[in-house]
């Protein structure tokens, strides 16, 4: 009160005393004015409460706010009629879950009302943590998948993947070390275990990935036979692992970023080396020859960002179905960041794939909040924009022709499991859900997307 006191007695010394906002006046006669807040889209929703600010607002001391369960505002929330309050932001609480609220808001000064705010509204979520409506796998049309770690196929962790997706990527257990770690000694311990909890549960397995110069085992890199050998124990790996999981396994990434970041080129490794610049398709075939029924994909990164890169890529793949190499589907791993890339180019990456008449997945989707490593804790302006680069690849892949939907997976289930903290050491929360299993503005915008 002392404050405001003092507050008027200045503004009354500089002879403007009832005059707030931002309207021009030349008279004490004129009526005085007193803008309405102006409110931002509600964040930091849960089952029974949610938070609401505005600018402040020149001239006011206090706010008087609305929240109803309509509209038109008749049907009001008790005691959220024209409650006062001092500050321009607000959380209004004891709600009841997954029900739709309106909130409006005046700025007050001594007896003067401004007009009433923008409304916003606001559907807080159900009791059980998610939010209302559908889960993704439900929501979508196309398969919503995941990478995970078979150590983590239970408790929680489990409870969200059958509720939310119908498809499985193993993060590291299916590459080739871990699959083959020494000569002679195929392992197929974490893969199996992987498979069959797919299969126990319902659940698709996208297989990832065959062929990875990041994942070869040492003795692969070191081998020591002549050039025949080794094609002949790949061509064995790709077979029999291709064999195994022959009906269990609906898709295979055979080769995994075998391109160059730049010139368009085809990156070293000791595949190439030993079998030639054709390696990839000999790899193609067999798995085809594996299996006759398993949907085929190149899986690549930075295709979005590097026009260069994504036509060598693509090139190749033309080439591969002109002469009849067998290959279903392309895979635009999607490591993004919340600014970058923009709708438009994810959209036209998208094209040149369907315009193939291919298969497209949106694989290892995550969304950096912090690519500049400016934040050590996610702001919620941030979580916003991360929903809204969800929301726009969503967007994007839900309007793709339905001959090329396969599906979108998620790179990890939750922002301390991401393997960007390790990659990029620093934090960043690039997920669906919060390090306690509750789900992030970014999860909302995946459903966003699909509306
Ligand atoms: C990453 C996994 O997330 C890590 O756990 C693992 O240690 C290394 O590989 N491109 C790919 C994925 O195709 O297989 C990579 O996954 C991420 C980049």
């Amino acid at each position: 009160m002392h404050i405001i006191l003092i507050r008027l007695l200045v503004i009354g010394a500089i002879g403007s005393p009832i005059l707030f906002g931002a309207c021009e006046s030349d008279g004490a006669d004129e009526p005085a004015v007193l803008m309405a807040p102006n409110l931002s889209a509600p964040t930091e929703v849960t089952a029974s409460s949610f938070f609401v600010d505005w600018p402040f607002i020149e001239g006011a001391d206090g706010y008087q706010i609305d929240v109803a369960r309509d509209e038109a505002f008749t049907d009001f929330v008790e005691p959220y009629q024209g409650i006062r309050h001092n500050f321009s932001e607000f959380t209004v609480s004891d709600l009841e879950p997954a029900t739709t609220y309106y909130v409006r808001v005046r700025s007050i000064s001594r007896d003067l009302v401004s007009d009433n705010s923008n409304v916003v509204s606001v559907t807080t979520i159900n009791a059980s943590g998610s939010e209302p409506g559908s889960p993704l796998k439900d929501a979508a049309e196309f398969s919503v998948g995941m990478a995970v770690q078979v150590n983590k196929l239970n408790g929680q962790h489990q409870e969200i993947l059958l509720r939310e997706y119908d498809q499985i990527t193993s993060e590291y257990e299916m590459k080739m070390n871990i699959m083959y770690p020494s000569e002679g000694n195929l392992d197929f311990t974490q893969s199996d275990a992987t498979v069959n909890w797919a299969v126990e549960n319902g659940l698709d397995v996208h297989g990832h990935a065959l062929i990875w110069h990041n994942a070869t085992p040492t003795w692969v890199e070191e081998f020591s036979g002549t050039d025949q050998e080794f094609e002949t124990m790949i061509e064995d790996y790709i077979k029999t692992t291709v064999t195994r999981y022959k009906g269990k396994v609906k898709s295979w990434d055979v080769v995994n970023e075998a391109f160059e970041d730049v010139g368009g080129v085809l990156r070293n490794s000791v595949f190439r080396e030993k079998m030639g610049d054709d390696y990839i398709e000999k790899c193609y075939r067999w798995t085809r020859e594996a299996d006759p029924d398993v949907l085929i994909f190149y899986n690549d990164y930075n295709m979005v960002t590097h026009p260069v890169k994504r036509t060598a890529a693509l090139n190749m793949v033309k080439d591969f179905l002109d002469r009849g190499v067998p290959i279903d589907g392309f895979g635009y791993q999607m490591h993004i960041s919340h600014d970058n890339p923009s709708k438009e180019a994810i959209e036209s990456a998208a094209k040149e794939v369907t315009d193939l008449g291919l298969l497209l997945h949106f694989s290892e989707l995550d969304v950096r909040a912090n690519p500049a490593n400016d934040l050590e804790v996610l702001t919620i302006q941030r979580a916003n924009y991360q929903q809204n680069k969800v929301r726009e690849v969503v967007e994007v892949y839900n309007a793709i022709p339905e001959e090329s939907k396969f599906g979108i997976t998620i790179w990890g289930m939750k922002d301390d499991e991401t393997w960007l903290l390790e990659f990029w050491g620093h934090p960043d929360w690039p997920l669906l859900y919060n390090a306690d299993f509750s789900f992030k503005r970014a999860h909302t915008g995946f459903l966003e997307g699909l509306e």
